[in-house]
């Protein structure tokens, strides 16, 4: 339903039987029936109503994962929609298009919630962005990548913090698929939606990709990407002309890294290219402008940690605390512009970092400038073990309480969050 000013949603979550693995069934929990959750399509400076209808018997909460709304509209973690009632949550889409991400949030139950399918892209668009002529339409395709572990009835299995049983990776709630694809560009809107596995991937024959937005829009200009890195709730936006390759060949989306058996791990789909078309679209050398950044009055560190699987323990932390939802961590003065230095302290575990509310920008990685790819506006940042990274932030827009916290939820399950007041 749309309006002169405004569209309107209505979600409904609700338990469902679902077929992924051939000829198996499992329930999992879905948006509007669909597996992962149905991809809104909303407009930059239009406002989206989504009426979010809890038809679940535990409480849920739905987050805009990249969005600026005021807190009675993020979806926060105690702000949950009891069973069997609704909330209807404003999106004002202040903001650029970007790839954004709706997601469950309810708090000790977010990483069962998001793992069993509360999870679905939210796309917003924008008239200068539309005015691009990039792929789109049919040769638009949002690519949601996750992993999960079943059993052998073909039932999604969800143990915390168990990434080494995750071996079945998915796109779009298929797993290994592939895609037939006409010779000509296409645009993706990728998201990583696992609680905890990063994706370091390349194409087979080793040939570039070209990167054109990150988590909060466009980058400045399109960058070479021979690799897309993306840690849990992290986004690619990237463009793969299909018109280099000979028609009859078949590209894999390889992964590089992580936990489980890389005949499994190590793939993640497959394009068989068509036959060349006429391709109208293009990518133009320059895609926006970036504000210029303002001075930082404000300097904070924050150090992520986490109990090392040889110790047993299952505790994580922010400078030294484990999440309290009645605690105030950080205090910030409405206006301000902010720089964060964020290091990851642990011996072998990847985290990252990821701030409602805000889009910040990344201005260094141990020191160097980071990549074209990461220059742009991000609200969640990758860090490997013992890594530090720099991040500016601006806190121009809603006042109140907001937590930031590692996106690789099983860990911010186990306290690796905390809360900032911007007053
Ligand atoms: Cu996707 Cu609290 O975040
Ligand atoms: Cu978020
Ligand atoms: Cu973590």
């Amino acid at each position: 339903l749309r309006t002169g000013t405004t569209d309107f949603y209505t979600v409904t979550m609700s338990r469902t039987s679902h077929e992924i693995l051939p000829g198996r069934r499992t329930d999992v929990l879905t948006y509007n029936g669909s597996f992962p959750g149905p991809t809104i399509r909303a407009r930059s400076g239009r406002t989206a109503v989504v009426k979010q209808i809890n038809a679940l018997e535990m409480p849920t909460s739905v987050h805009l994962h990249g969005g600026n709304n005021p807190v009675a509209h993020d979806g926060g973690m105690m702000d949950t929609i009891a069973p069997g009632r609704s909330r209807t949550y404003v999106y004002a889409n202040k903001q650029p298009g970007a790839t954004l991400w709706t997601h469950d949030h309810a708090h000790h139950m977010e990483s069962e919630h998001v793992y069993r399918g509360l999870s679905g892209l939210y796309l917003l668009g924008d008239a200068a962005e539309d005015r691009l002529g990039m792929p789109s339409g049919a040769y638009e395709v949002p690519l949601i990548l996750r992993d999960a572990q079943f059993d052998d009835t073909g039932a999604m299995v969800y143990t915390m913090d168990d990434a080494f049983n995750r071996t079945t990776i998915m796109v779009n709630g298929r797993p290994w698929p592939y895609m037939k694809v006409q010779g000509r560009k296409y645009r993706f809107r990728m998201l990583n939606s696992s609680n905890l596995r990063i994706f370091i991937l390349r194409l087979s024959d080793g040939s570039q990709m070209t990167q054109i937005g990150s988590d909060g829009g466009l980058l400045p200009a399109p960058a070479p990407a021979p690799v897309l890195v993306l840690s849990p709730g992290e986004r690619a936006d990237f463009v793969i002309d299909f018109a280099q390759y000979a028609p009859g060949t078949q590209l894999v989306l390889e992964n590089l890294i992580g936990p489980g058996p890389v005949e499994q791990v190590g793939k993640v789909m497959r394009f068989d290219v068509g036959e060349k078309v006429a391709d109208p679209s293009r990518v133009p050398d320059v895609l926006t402008t970036l504000p210029a950044l303002a001075k930082p009055t404000v300097e904070r560190t924050f150090e992520l940690q986490m109990d090392e699987p040889e110790t047993g323990g299952h505790q994580a932390y922010i400078n030294g605390k484990t999440f309290d939802a009645k605690r105030i961590d950080t205090e910030i003065r409405w206006g301000t512009t902010e720089l964060w230095t964020v290091t990851n302290k642990s011996a072998t575990i990847p985290h990252n970092f990821h701030t409602h509310l805000v889009q910040f920008r990344i201005l260094e990685r141990d020191g160097q400038p980071v990549y074209p790819a990461e220059a742009g506006w991000k609200d969640t940042v990758l860090l490997f073990p013992g890594q530090t990274v720099k991040l500016q932030l601006t806190f121009d827009s809603h006042r109140g309480v907001f937590p930031y916290h590692c996106h690789m939820i099983d860990h911010s399950a186990m306290g690796m969050m905390a809360h900032m007041k911007i007053t």
